[in-house]
């Protein structure tokens, strides 16, 4: 947790942005998983929550009344039965004032407030949802069925949360800079333990491992594959096969909740073959540009856009591609290679605030997302870069047979794809290198104190030091 001021100017500058009304800002619960005691776990807070009211407990909601000024932490204390199967824990009244907020209540206050306030004509702002506990609670507050939810949700608090969650505090960046730390030590043990025989699951496994043992978790669900071409393949209890690549896209969140999301590729028996080498550098090239790139002021769109460029530039020297450069990259011909976006913003969620919604969270008056081409569509972020943004810059390159075999089918972009050549690289997988970049005052820089090797020869080198 930050310091009890933090929250305070949080709420503070959060009340002045929305203006008038009562803010409520839902906590999650306990997810049950396959009995009510047995949750998922950890338990994971809401990030929105997180950051106006800092408090990592379940079944709590905050209330800022705006037109009042007056904050109410919402909540029951444990009773005797929980203190003797998990402890003691503070009470709401403590938790409250530890984020300096004045009021606390339990939770049957939380419907005589929302209903106090709506007799009044008064606005109830919420976020839009995304657990169905959390919707039917809204049901029971506000008599909003959960399918009308998102539509209705309070679009003056959506865009004052994203304001404020996207520029990032130095504090933040700090706890990302440890949930890197942690991400470095788990991508290098991956490198560490890569050889033929030992079985995909057993490294996720072991990486996850490092991420708990630092009092960390995994940011999302480890993807570590033989099979890159599955942009989010999970460790299956295959041997890893000298000759092949596999794929690592992992990262940490830390104890204060701050992600980190790192992607390497790495050859099986430690050396790239000749023909891996020729793709893996045209991956390295797409991500050192976009970092060149990458600056206030600039359109994340521009950068993907410029990355696709330099793409088929490079994948038409090997023939895999042909014809104008401009013309296949607008006609979407690379995301038969790159099916996604270059990159997302990265904060307390790893895709941060992707719960708000994309459309807001990374475009604006000025960028939109292109929902109908195939690839663009998955572009989460577009919107023009500003200082303290951090985004992940993570372009790649995937041999997908299902999509070859459906646009040789179909013809589409037929004009400038070689899939003759292409043919022959279905058993290729794919490749991608991901990084997380702070946006500094005339540029970018890494998160992270120690790079996780990612130039060819470096990744060769630490393999073959690790042997
Ligand atoms: N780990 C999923 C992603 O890179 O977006
Ligand atoms: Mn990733
Ligand atoms: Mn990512």
């Amino acid at each position: 947790m930050f310091s009890k001021e933090t929250y305070i100017r949080r709420r503070a500058r959060l009340q002045e942005l929305v203006g008038d009304g009562v803010i409520i800002l839902m906590g999650n619960n306990e997810s049950p998983c396959n009995y009510p005691n047995n949750t998922y776990y950890p338990f994971r807070q809401d990030s929105s929550f997180l950051y106006y009211f800092g408090q990592n407990r379940d079944g709590l909601v905050g209330v800022i009344d705006v037109d009042n000024n007056r904050e109410t932490l919402i909540g029951d204390d444990i009773d005797i039965e929980d203190i003797v199967w998990y402890g003691s824990v503070d009470s709401v009244a403590d938790m409250a004032a530890q984020v300096g907020v004045a009021n606390s209540a339990p939770m049957s206050q939380l419907k005589v407030i929302v209903d106090k306030a709506r007799a009044k004509g008064r606005t109830i702002h919420y976020l839009p949802p995304y657990r169905h506990d959390t919707m039917i609670q809204l049901m029971d507050l506000l008599g909003i069925h959960p399918s009308q939810q998102r539509a209705q949700c309070s679009h003056k608090l959506r865009m004052a949360v994203i304001e404020m969650r996207s520029v990032k505090e130095d504090q933040e960046i700090e706890e990302m800079e440890r949930a890197a730390a942690i991400g470095y030590q788990m991508h290098t043990t991956a490198m560490r333990l890569i050889k033929p025989g030992v079985t995909e699951k057993y490294i996720g496994g072991q990486i996850n491992g490092i991420a708990h043992s630092y009092g960390a978790h995994e940011s999302f669900g480890t993807i570590f594959s033989q099979h890159g071409e599955i942009m989010h393949g999970a460790p299956s209890l295959a041997k890893l096969e000298a000759g092949r690549l596999v794929l690592c896209d992992c990262g940490a969140e830390t104890v204060n909740n701050y992600c980190s999301d790192n992607t390497r590729t790495m050859p099986v028996n430690g050396k790239y073959t000749q023909r891996q080498r020729e793709i893996y550098d045209i991956v390295v090239e797409c991500h050192d540009y976009a970092l060149e790139l990458s600056k206030p002021g600039v359109k994340y769109m521009d950068v993907h856009m410029g990355v696709c460029r330099l793409m088929t530039e490079r994948l038409k020297a090997l023939g895999l591609m042909r014809g104008d450069v401009d013309e296949a990259v607008a006609a979407g011909a690379h995301a038969m290679f790159l099916p996604h976006g270059l990159g997302h913003m990265m904060g307390m969620d790893v895709h941060d605030m992707e719960g708000l919604d994309q459309i807001y969270v990374g475009f604006d008056e000025e960028t939109h997302p292109n929902l109908e081409q195939f690839g663009t569509n998955c572009l989460r972020m577009g919107r023009r870069l500003q200082k303290g943004f951090v985004v992940t810059d993570e372009p790649g390159i995937y041999f997908i047979p299902a999509l070859i075999d459906d646009w040789r089918r179909s013809g589409h972009c037929a004009e400038w794809l070689n899939f003759d050549l292409l043919e022959t690289y279905k058993d290729f997988g794919g490749i991608r290198i991901e990084d997380d970049i702070l946006i500094t005052d005339d540029g970018c820089r890494f998160l992270g104190k120690d790079r996780i090797p990612y130039h060819a020869k470096d990744v060769e080198d630490f393999m073959a030091g690790c042997k």
